[in-house]
């Protein structure tokens, strides 16, 4: 299967976290995620596109009772992650697609996704979101942190010149504010739908089937 690399070039993987720091994703954003995620000690999470662990380090060091894993299609991001997870080997790290993921049906309480999604071509998004479902228990949440719809004219330019490298359909659902309605469509429930970081989005969804 293919996929788009963080930085649209797998050349550019090195700068991953420099380039993000500059462009405002770095800890200001990972610090916004975490207060959304609000975990309690022992939940079960699954990071899907973990790309270099920011965010698992983040939740490792804060939550220790919680049981934490990554995925990414990507060996050179998740070979990044391992260096910066050193001190949190219980993280589990596995290499895979978000369209096909590779547990058991509810095996989770809790599913975060951060700036993967505009990545995906819209079948692809549709297929990730249900296995997101699949793999959440009843009652799981799935926060779903990424760009939507521009807000200014500013987000506008910036997000469309940011097409170009990221792939057009793969960002077209995220740009005309489709992803409240493709988490529906998949069986969640949408709980929040508020621009909350930039021209990110932050959408709380939550697993209602078998409550
Ligand atoms: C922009 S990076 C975001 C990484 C991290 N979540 C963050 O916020 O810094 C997008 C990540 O999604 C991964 N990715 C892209 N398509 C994927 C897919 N189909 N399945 C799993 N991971 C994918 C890329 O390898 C990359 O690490």
């Amino acid at each position: 299967m293919a996929f788009t690399p963080g930085l649209a070039f797998h050349i550019l993987t090195p700068l991953y976290d420099g380039l993000n720091a500059a462009l405002g994703f770095g800890r200001p954003f990972m610090q916004r995620v975490q207060a959304a995620l609000a975990l309690h000690g022992h939940e079960t999470v699954l990071d899907i596109g973990s790309g270099t662990g920011t965010l698992l380090a983040a939740l490792a060091a804060r939550h220790p009772a919680a049981h934490l894993a990554g995925l990414d299609a990507d060996g050179r991001m998740l070979a990044r992650a391992r260096t910066k997870l050193d001190a949190a080997p219980r993280v589990l790290l596995l290499q895979a697609y978000a369209q096909a993921l590779p547990f058991r049906s509810a095996a989770f309480d809790v599913v975060v996704s951060t700036l993967i999604f505009h990545h995906l071509p819209t079948p692809v998004k549709r297929m990730a979101l249900a296995e997101v479902r699949r793999v959440l228990k009843p009652g799981g949440r799935f926060l779903l942190a990424d760009f939507g719809k521009p807000q200014s004219a500013t987000q506008r330019i910036l997000l469309h010149a940011g097409s170009l490298f990221d792939g057009r359909e793969n960002m077209q659902a995220n740009l005309t504010g489709m992803m409240p309605a493709l988490l529906v469509e998949a069986g969640f429930r949408v709980t929040e739908a508020a621009t909350a970081y930039r021209a990110v989005q932050f959408l709380q969804a939550v697993n209602d089937e078998g409550k």
